[in-house]
């Protein structure tokens, strides 16, 4: 299992970044955790169009097993990065860390999940290990 795990603007400030909201863990220890489940790929860019051509470098590339996917404010907005998940052919699983639908109301939109796979929301740093493991028994039944 090799997944590719994508996350969006702000998200390279985790630990740092309203811990009251996002928490006290990093993202490198979150991977080191991901990786003693499978192969785990990591990209963050602040920049939209890099994570548009982040998915159609991948997205196509069925040596990996899955996308999951933390797309920050853009969830929220970027009908690119919708697109371009429906474009190409690996499964995308959407990932906040926070619960977004107990948010502010422009956060209850999503305008990335009718093409995703499914979502994980609102579990901290653990809504990645939801999703990996999602793609991981998903592939599997
Ligand atoms: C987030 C929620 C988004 O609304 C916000 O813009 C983020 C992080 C989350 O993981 O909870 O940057 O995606």
């Amino acid at each position: 299992m090799k997944i590719l795990v994508i996350n969006g603007p702000n998200l390279n400030l985790l630990g740092r970044r309203q811990p009251e909201i996002y928490g006290m863990e990093t993202m490198d220890r979150c991977l080191e955790h991901l990786r003693t489940l499978c192969e785990i790929e990591y990209f963050q860019s602040n920049h939209e169009g890099d994570i548009v051509d982040c998915l159609h470098r991948v997205g196509f590339d069925h040596s990996y097993d899955g996308i999951v996917l933390n797309a920050g404010a853009y969830t929220h907005t970027s009908l690119a990065i919708a697109d371009a998940i429906a474009a190409i052919e690996l499964p995308v699983v959407e990932v906040h860390i926070s619960n977004v639908s107990a948010r502010e109301e422009i956060r209850h939109r999503s305008l990335i999940a009718p093409v995703c796979r499914g979502i994980v929301a609102g579990f901290g740093l653990d809504s990645y290990r939801l999703a990996v493991e999602a793609l991981i028994y998903g592939k599997r039944s």
